[in-house]
């Protein structure tokens, strides 16, 4: 079931049920640039209905950011931060949920991923997400860069009905998770958050066989190229996107694609456009 809200599609997320908004936000290397511009555009994409927060304890001072961008509106959000898989461990993950609480100014998160698989068994971290669940540090946990055989040994370890979502890897030169990933996904309640949404610097240049595809979309329904990426990646009912913007502008430009649905030729058009190839052996990832 979907539903909109101030023009932004929302949709259960997962196991938790809660409405998360199909269009979120990215924060890799957000606090790269001018950080008062990088603020200002969370918070537009926040006014915007953009919601869902995406950081990680690996991106800098992106948490800090956040919580500046946040601020008195922490009960709007739907912030997601990461363990690394060095540090998640039984105790390390407590220590590193912790630190990440701290710099985002907040008393709990929304939901709590672990960034890749690592050199700690999955009983471990996921042991510790059920402890900070418990503790009502994380609202819910999930996992990063998941291939469908590691999703079946976390199942076996977690049990039914405790992962949130996958986060993957997924642009329209990298459609990989369509093979395994996402019907897995599907089968288990899970939800898929599509991260480097716009390929991270790779988007199809205009003028490209692809960028014309693109284009022509865009004309059709008075939308931007990258708003038809966003809607065709989110086409399906398990799927939101994070992209990152750096500006006000770019922020509303990717909320805009909340509400753009593309015609059943549109969807077909992009496909052959931006074909998805062979099951590659392994999970892409950045
Ligand atoms: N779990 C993982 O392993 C993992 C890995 C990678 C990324 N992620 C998450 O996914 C998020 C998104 O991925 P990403 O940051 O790699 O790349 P991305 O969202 O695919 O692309 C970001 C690039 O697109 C540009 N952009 C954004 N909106 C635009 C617009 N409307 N018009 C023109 N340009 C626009 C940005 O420019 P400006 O910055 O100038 O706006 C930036 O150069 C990350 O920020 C992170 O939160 C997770």
């Amino acid at each position: 079931m979907t539903k909109q809200t101030g023009g932004m599609t929302q949709r259960p997320f997962g196991m938790t049920q809660r409405p998360v908004p199909v269009i979120g936000q990215g924060t890799w290397y957000i606090d790269h640039g001018d950080r008062a511009a990088a603020v200002a555009a969370l918070r537009k994409g926040i006014d915007l209905g953009m919601t869902h927060i995406d950081t990680a304890e690996m991106y800098g001072d992106a948490e800090l950011v956040v919580a500046d961008a946040v601020d008195s509106r922490r009960d709007q959000t739907f912030i997601v931060s990461k363990v690394l898989p060095s540090n998640a461990s039984r105790r390390g993950t407590i220590t590193a949920c912790e630190r990440s609480l701290k710099r985002l100014r907040t008393d709990r998160l929304d939901c709590y991923l672990l960034h890749w698989r690592g050199q700690y068994s999955l009983t471990e971290t996921v042991a510790a997400f059920e402890e900070l669940v418990t503790a009502g540090k994380i609202l819910s946990w999930g996992v990063s860069n998941f291939d469908a055989d590691d999703l079946d040994e976390l199942l076996g370890v977690a049990g039914a009905g405790r992962i949130a979502c996958n986060q993957v890897l997924y642009h329209l030169q990298e459609r990989a998770i369509e093979h395994s990933v996402i019907p897995w996904c599907e089968a288990h309640g899970v939800a898929v958050v599509a991260y480097s949404p716009f390929g991270h610097n790779e988007f199809p240049q205009p003028g490209s066989a692809g960028g014309r595809v693109l284009e022509t979309i865009a004309r059709a329904h008075g939308a931007t190229p990258r708003q038809v990426a966003l809607a065709f990646l989110t086409r399906r009912a398990s799927v939101f996107a994070i992209p990152k913007a750096s500006s006000a502008g770019h922020a509303a430009d990717n909320a805009a694609a909340g509400h753009l649905t593309l015609t059943k030729d549109d969807i077909a058009a992009l496909e052959k456009a931006f074909p998805r190839g062979k099951e590659p052996r392994s999970l892409p990832m950045l």
